[in-house]
Formats: structure tokens, sequence, C-alpha cells
């Protein structure tokens, strides 16, 4: 019950303010419209009827005192310019049964309301016909010698103004209802285009100050997701120049060592051949920092088909010497990446399972998220051994290593870059035995 209610009720802020409006304005109408109906327009509609079924009534009764031709003529003159009833007789006539042919007038109570006054007042059998004449209504009463045919005005017995209120009921409802639905549209848009702007943001796409509008809460909204956009605009800018000057003061003092070993007298080369290698491997990373910090971690979101990228970065891990199947599910999917970033992510995740696997199967798919939309998804099978469940989260932490030889970065800068783009990595066991890294992107 509750759920099928739930499902009635629009989702959407407009469909939900226009019915907070609407609900209790058609109740409110629909009150008056009772009210009006069960007193004010049932009082008036039967003392019509009563006003015509005792103009015929009095007819009626004159014709019996005065049963003469010469007296039927000025009783039936009389009522045809005092009374506005034109009156015929058809002498030695009966009523057939029951030939009522009902007013085509809707929500009004016309009909009954006079057969109930002709009861009351005449008392005779009689029969009426809504339906012969648009302007008026024949009243065929049963008299002793005959059918009286009395055509009586329909504007005796109905007001125009009784339409006008339902005129004014609807009328006034849709009118409230439409101004109420261009007001509510401008707010629900400021609202949306917040949404909208956060949305962006979050996926690493630089979208500028946004124009406060709308109501003072939208506005208050807007300022704020501005004010927050700039703190983690500088926030970001300042890590990343951090870490370019952490990369850049120690290229220096290890170029220095580097010249130190090379100079080293011929003796001790061979024991300083192991130093020189780490030292040139440290002078890699940072060069490697380096171009992350300055580059990429600038790098605008650009519309780009993330199967070709997937393609190029399994491309460079087979020259690697790594044995990579690529599956997509569809020929392109293009999307707004950071595709060098992205290519630094992916390639981090197939370096990976290049160290610990033979073979690498990479699968591209489009999969459901909830309603808002799709994940575009990458998954990095490899048939290695494989990571402990428990040691999964712990692999991402920057410098975690569980291997010789690594620096443990691989997979916290991946994760970042995936969710600088608004997505996520997580790491799962793989149908071929080994590690999953599943990296989902926002579509
Ligand atoms: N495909 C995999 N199979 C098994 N273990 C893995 C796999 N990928 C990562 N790991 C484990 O997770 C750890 C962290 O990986 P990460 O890429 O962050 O660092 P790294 O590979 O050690 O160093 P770097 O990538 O910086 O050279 C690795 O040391 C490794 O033990
Ligand atoms: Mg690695």
């Amino acid at each position: 019950m509750m759920v099928a209610l739930r499902r009635l009720v629009p989702r959407g802020l407009l469909g939900r303010a226009l019915l907070i409006i609407l609900v209790p304005l058609v109740v409110v109408q629909v009150v008056a419209l009772f009210l009006f109906y069960g007193s004010h327009l049932d009082v008036i509609s039967r003392r019509l009827a009563a006003g015509v079924a005792g103009d015929v009534a009095m007819v009626v009764e004159l014709l019996a005192r005065n049963p003469r031709q010469e007296d039927r003529g000025w009783i039936f003159r009389e009522a045809a310019w005092r009374l506005d009833l034109s009156l015929a007789l058809e002498a030695q006539a009966t009523l057939g049964p029951s030939a009522n042919r009902g007013a085509s007038l809707p929500l009004l109570p016309l009909e009954e309301d006079l057969a109930a006054a002709m009861r009351e007042r005449v008392g005779l059998p009689f029969d009426t016909d809504w339906q012969s004449d648009p302007r008026s209504v024949i009243i065929r009463v049963q008299l002793p010698d005959g059918v009286l045919h009395v055509e009586a005005a329909r504007k005796r017995l109905f007001s125009g103004t009784l339409y006008l209120f339902v005129i004014w009921v609807v009328g006034s409802s849709l009118l409230v209802f439409v101004v109420a639905g261009l007001f509510m549209k401008n707010q629900v848009r400021a609202v949306r285009r917040l949404a909208e702007a956060a949305d962006a943001f979050g996926r690493g796409r630089d979208i500028g100050p946004m124009k406060p509008e709308g109501a003072a809460e939208a506005r208050q909204a807007a300022i704020a997701f501005n004010a927050m956009q700039g703190r983690i605009r500088r926030f970001v800018e300042s890590r990343t120049e951090m870490l370019a000057g952490i990369s850049h003061d120690l290229r220096t003092p290890l170029t220095r060592l580097r010249l130190g070993l090379a100079m080293l007298p011929e003796a001790a080369h061979e024991d300083a051949q192991g130093m020189t290698q780490d030292v040139e491997e440290m002078e890699r990373l940072i060069a490697a920092y380096l171009a992350f910090a300055r580059g990429e971690g600038l790098e605008q979101a650009q519309p780009t088909d993330l199967v070709d990228l997937v393609g190029e970065v399994a491309a460079k891990a087979r020259r690697d010497g790594a044995q990579v199947d690529v599956a997509a599910e569809s020929q392109s999917l293009v999307m707004p990446l950071r595709a060098d970033a992205l290519r630094r992510c992916l390639g981090n995740l197939l370096d990976n399972a290049r160290r610990h696997a033979r073979r690498i199967a990479v699968g591209v798919a489009r999969v459901p998220r909830g309603e808002a939309g799709a994940w575009a998804q990458v998954t990095v099978d490899d048939d290695g051994p494989g990571l402990a469940p428990e040691k999964r989260e712990e692999a991402f932490r920057p410098f975690a290593t569980f291997s010789a030889g690594g620096t443990g970065l691989g997979l916290a800068i991946a994760r970042d870059i995936a969710r600088a783009h608004g997505g996520d990595i997580v790491l799962e066991a793989s149908p071929l035995g080994g590690l999953r890294a599943r990296v989902r992107l926002p579509v």
C-alpha cells in the first residue's frame, strides 16, 4: 500500500511542489463545490421548479373551474403573456406510459426538481420533454378531458450563474497551477544546475564558478559550492606544487651522488654498482613524480574513447613482453577523460599484473549504476598468485608493497586518478585465478 503510494508520488522537486499546491487546492475547491451544490444550488433549483409547477397548477385549477370553450381561450391568452407559458389542449387524448424524455444538462438537478414540484403541486399524471426544444421544456398533464401541453421557457428553471461558479472553480485552479508551475520550474532549474555542476566538478572537469540564481537558499548553496570549489582547487594546486618542489629538490643531491659514485676509484666500482643502480632508479621515479605532479594533476578532461585508450595501454604492455587479451563490449565508448592520467592508471595495473602473472585479460564494459546512469568498467585480470582479501585494501596505501623492487605507489596513484574522475578501483579475486583490478568511471 505505502509502496504503491510512494510510486505514485512524483520523484522530482517540480512534481512534488506542484502536488503540494494542487492537492489542497483541489480539496478546497471540491468542498466549496459540494457546499454550493448541497445548499445554494438545490434551494434555487427547487424554488424555480416550484414556481413553474405552481403556475401549471394554477392553470389546471382555472381550467377545471371554467370548463367552457370561451373561458379556455382567455385562460390560455393570460397564461401566455402573464406567466410565459404557451398552452394547448389535446382533447380526448391520454398520456402514454412514461414518455419522459430527460434533460441533457450535466451537473444540474433541474429534471428531478421539476418532477417533484409537479407531483406536489399539480397531483395529476404528467410527463416532461426536455429534448424537443432546446429553449423550453414541454410538460404534458393528463386532465379529465384531454392532455394539456405546457411549454415553459427553460430560463424560468435555470440560471446561467450556476455554470459560472463551476467555470470559476476549475479556471482559478488551473490558473494557480500554471503560475505555480512556471515559478517552481525556475527554482528547480537552479537546484538541478547546482547538482550538474557538482557532478562535473567531481569528475575533474574545470567548470569555473557558477552563477547563483533562484531562491535565497539555492543561491546560498551555489555560493557555498563556488567557495568549496575554490578551496579544493587551491588545495590541489598547493599539493601539486609541493610534490613538484620535493621531487625537484631531491634531484640535485641525487645527481651529485651519482657523479660521486662515478668518481670513485676503479677498485670500488664493483661495490658501487648496486648503489648506482639504486640512484638511477630513484632518479627515474622522481622524474615520474615530477611529470605526474606537473602535467597530469592539471590535465583537463576531454572526450576520449576509452576502448581506444585501453587498446593503447595493452599494446604498450605487449611491447614490454606481456601476454594481454583485450575484450571490449562495444566498438567505442567516448566519455570525458584525462587521457594521460588514465593511461598511467591502467598502465600501473597492467604493470602489476605483468610482474605477478603470465596471462593478462582486460575487459571494457558498460554496467548499470543505480538510477544515476552507467559506469564504464575496465577489469584487469591475471592468472598470478592473487592477493589475500585482507591485503587488498592495504595495497592501495602509498608505499605499501609486498614484493621486492616495488615502491608501493602504483596502486595509490591509480586509485587517485580513478577517484579524480569520480570513480574508484577495487581489487577482487579473478576468474583467471589471480587478481582482478576493477576500475569504474562514471559515464
Ligand atoms: N596483480 C597482482 N597480483 C599479486 N599481487 C599484486 C598485484 N598487484 C599488486 N599486488 C601487490 O600489491 C602491492 C602494491 O602494489 P603497487 O602497485 O601499489 O606497488 P608496487 O607494484 O609494489 O610498486 P610500484 O607499482 O610503485 O612499482 C604490490 O607490492 C603487490 O604485492
Ligand atoms: Mg605496481
